[in-house]
């Protein structure tokens, strides 16, 4: 099949694009090509920002597709643009999406494709949701082929899945440091993490599959695990004893809205699925790289070069700021 992916060398892209090369697909990326270390004999570059909708027209000329993935649709802008530049151009068009779309505060712990999408907290999810139904419109009225995809927080090497950061060394820092790290709720809540690579082996089986036109799909790990379990196994791979602090989300949501949203709106609910629908799509996709193991290597990723070890000062100085209030609160009862 000839694909084209939109990003490529992302999170979630690159391991993506190493499957669907692996699988002798003529694979092309749009992007920006500033990820010089990410390339590959079977991928060709076709180098374009994707907000500019002209360049992108010029860039990929009069090229058609079996397959588009657009890993960077935010908003319903960049869907209209989708619609815009690949209706008639392609056989499959692949939006991926966001778990944290499901209904927040939920009403069962088990998350299905059927479970509705309402999500009061946070914009993101909110556009999200916003784009699905744009895309749903353009699929039942003019029969643009979409597939929806819905992964829930998913890490490759590079990514540090934590409460408050994933994609830099914050939280890790914190504790390399000796200092308090701030678990939402009383860290009980359980939360499901996916390796890309497994994530990859979903998406890539899904790529091209008739029955996956017209159709939304969850992909995600099998593995649950507590918010505390997540801190003291990414604290252990470091070697180290976390220092953790548990504080409401209400109330770190009183001091920094901002942080309030991406905890109410996401990590505070547990997040469990029920991913049979891919699985019977996709029969290989299995879970293969348990937190333990994905987090190792990102621990080695991050430890073998100390210019990847960057800290996100803002989100260090709201944590630092949530610890502060909640030690006065707490010294005042
Ligand atoms: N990770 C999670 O836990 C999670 C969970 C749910 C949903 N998602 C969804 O997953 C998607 C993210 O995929 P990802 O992780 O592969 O992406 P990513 O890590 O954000 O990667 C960005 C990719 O897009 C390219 N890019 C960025 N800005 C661009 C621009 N203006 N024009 C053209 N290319 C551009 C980058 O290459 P250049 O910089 O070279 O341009 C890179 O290839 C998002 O839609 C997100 O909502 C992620």
């Amino acid at each position: 099949m000839k694909i084209l992916f939109i990003g490529g060398t992302g999170n979630l892209s690159w391991d993506t694009s190493l499957v669907v090369c692996s699988q002798g697909h003529e694979l092309f990326h749009l992007n920006r090509g500033l990820q010089k270390d990410k390339t590959h004999d079977n991928i060709h570059q076709i180098t374009a920002d994707i907000h500019d909708e002209a360049a992108v027209r010029t860039a990929l000329g009069n090229r058609t597709f079996d397959v588009v993935v657009d890993f960077i649709a935010y908003t319903i802008e960049d869907i209209e643009r989708d619609i815009r530049l690949f209706s008639g151009r392609t056989g499959q068009y692949v939006f991926i999406s966001s778990a944290s779309a499901y209904r927040k505060p939920p009403v069962h712990h088990v998350i299905t494709e059927a479970t509705p999408l309402v999500n009061p907290y946070w914009e993101y999810s909110q556009n999200k949701i916003r784009c699905e139904a744009r895309l749903q419109r353009e699929w039942l009225e003019k029969s643009f082929p979409i597939t929806i995809i819905r992964p829930s927080h998913t890490y490759s090497k590079s990514w540090l899945p934590t409460a408050w950061t994933s994609s830099d060394f914050t939280v890790a820092a914190r504790m390399l440091a000796g200092k308090p790290v701030v678990v939402h709720g009383d860290g009980q809540s359980l939360w499901t993490l996916t390796h890309s690579r497994d994530f990859a082996v979903g998406l890539a089986g899904l790529l091209g599959n008739r029955a996956a036109i017209g159709e939304v799909i969850q992909i995600t790990g099998d593995e649950a695990l507590t918010w505390d379990a997540i801190h003291h196994t990414l604290a252990q791979a470091l070697g180290v004893e976390p220092k953790l602090v548990h504080i409401p989300s209400d109330f770190i949501a009183r001091i920094d809205p901002e942080m309030g949203a991406h905890f109410l709106g996401d990590k505070t609910y547990s997040a469990v699925f029920d991913c049979s629908k891919l699985k019977r799509l996709v029969p290989a996709f299995k879970t293969t790289i348990s937190f333990n193991q994905g987090i190792r290597e990102s621990v080695d990723w991050y430890l073998e070069d100390p210019s990847r070890q960057k800290v996100n000062i803002h989100i260090d100085g709201v944590i630092e700021k949530v610890l502060s209030a909640w030690n006065r609160a707490m010294d005042a009862v």
